[in-house]
């Protein structure tokens, strides 16, 4: 049996399908090799606010097919930089870190799993350097993780995004019309690429990738030519208009919230196509319901092996896939840069033999 026989286990950041089958994977194997669980409610704010939970097999059961976290979440909470505004509304950061570790070391927590994207992967980095024994389990709808292939939530993601294509497919087919569809991933354009693929979308525009108005109107009139008298344009909430900013707002928490960019560019293509244009946004129905097989199992391994190197002391490590297989890598790694879609990759190149327009060209 390991030397460790308590462990914590925090879902951090945004929710994403296949966080209770990461849960549910870790809590029984666990269990089974003699491991308690202790669930952080809410995130890092959990830690902070010394909110735990023991799991037991029990209370896991049932949740694999389920969407969200059982722990809660919250992509506000950072221990080293406690975001507080006073009456007069002035904003303060503060560093409760060591609360932090203290509430653990009081849980009796020895060993701490944190699941989630970039920013909990940084705490969690953070945290070893005060000593705590951390594994990371990746965590994103964005698939925007160094160091592993894939995360879970990607793939659910952009079934989602890809049904909501094959709808908007026969509605403007039927009407003629321009169809913009915003999804979601942040600074990157992955499930942008992917959707657009997926779903025969005509033009799409991610981060990676400069566009302008122009380009996108001469692939429409383009289609229009050749009979086809509708098109699909996929925006990814990051895309940079022409003048290279990004449509976003600042939330209360503080947050930079991207969003809007498929309005402006539908209203824009319709001036100046002369097409109607239409616009969706997918929003937060990409995160919601129910993983995909391919996210559960994923999720799944990734929870065993979590609970595998705890027992073999690999720490400030984190799981990733390296297809075929389930292994890991340091933290650091994972968090030195953002995985963004390489504009000259194979991917974009194949897109652009089927006859995909990323508006640059
Ligand atoms: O990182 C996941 C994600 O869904 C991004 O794609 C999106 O930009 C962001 O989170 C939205 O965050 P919130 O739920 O705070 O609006």
């Amino acid at each position: 049996l390991s030397a460790i026989n308590r462990i914590g286990l925090l879902t951090g950041g945004g929710d994403c399908p296949g966080l209770n089958a990461v849960i549910r994977a870790v809590t029984r194997s666990a269990i089974h090799n003699g491991i308690e669980v202790m669930g952080v409610l809410d995130g890092f704010n959990g830690l902070i606010t010394d909110q735990f939970q023991p799991l037991s097999a029990r209370d896991v059961s049932g949740i694999l097919p389920r969407g969200g976290t059982i722990l809660g979440t919250s992509n506000k909470d950072d221990p080293f930089r406690c975001r507080e505004t006073a009456p007069d509304g002035e904003v303060t950061f503060t560093d409760r870190s060591d609360e932090a570790v203290a509430n653990m070391e009081r849980a009796g927590i020895q060993a701490l799993i944190v699941t989630g994207g970039d920013g909990s992967q940084t705490i969690g980095l953070k945290l070893c350097d005060k000593g705590v024994q951390v594994v990371g389990i990746p965590k994103t709808i964005d698939n925007d993780l160094m160091g592993t292939d894939i995360t879970f939530g990607f793939d659910s993601a952009l079934q989602c995004a890809t049904d909501a294509l094959d709808r908007l497919h026969t509605t403007a087919e039927s009407h003629h019309r321009v169809m913009v569809l915003e999804v979601m991933g942040r600074n990157s354009g992955w499930i942008a690429l992917m959707s657009g693929i997926a779903g025969g979308g005509d033009i799409i525009l991610i981060p990676e990738i400069d566009f302008t108005f122009e380009n996108i109107v001469k692939r429409i009139h383009e289609r229009r030519d050749s009979g086809r008298r509708f098109s699909i344009i996929v925006a990814a909430e990051g895309a940079r208009l022409p003048d290279g900013s990004v449509v976003s707002r600042m939330a209360p928490s503080g947050n930079t919230v991207l969003g809007g960019v498929g309005v402006v560019v539908a209203r824009r293509v319709e001036a100046d196509s002369g097409m109607e244009s239409r616009v969706t946004v997918l929003g937060h129905l990409q995160r919601g319901g129910s993983p995909s097989p391919f996210d559960r199992i994923l999720a799944t391994r990734f929870g065993v092996k979590a609970v595998e190197m705890v027992m073999d002391g690999q720490f400030s490590r984190m799981v990733c896939l390296k297809t075929p297989e389930i292994s890991s890598v340091p933290i650091e790694e994972a968090v030195a840069s953002r995985k963004n879609v390489p504009p000259d990759g194979e991917t974009v190149r194949f897109a652009r033999l089927v006859g995909v327009s990323f508006g640059d060209r």
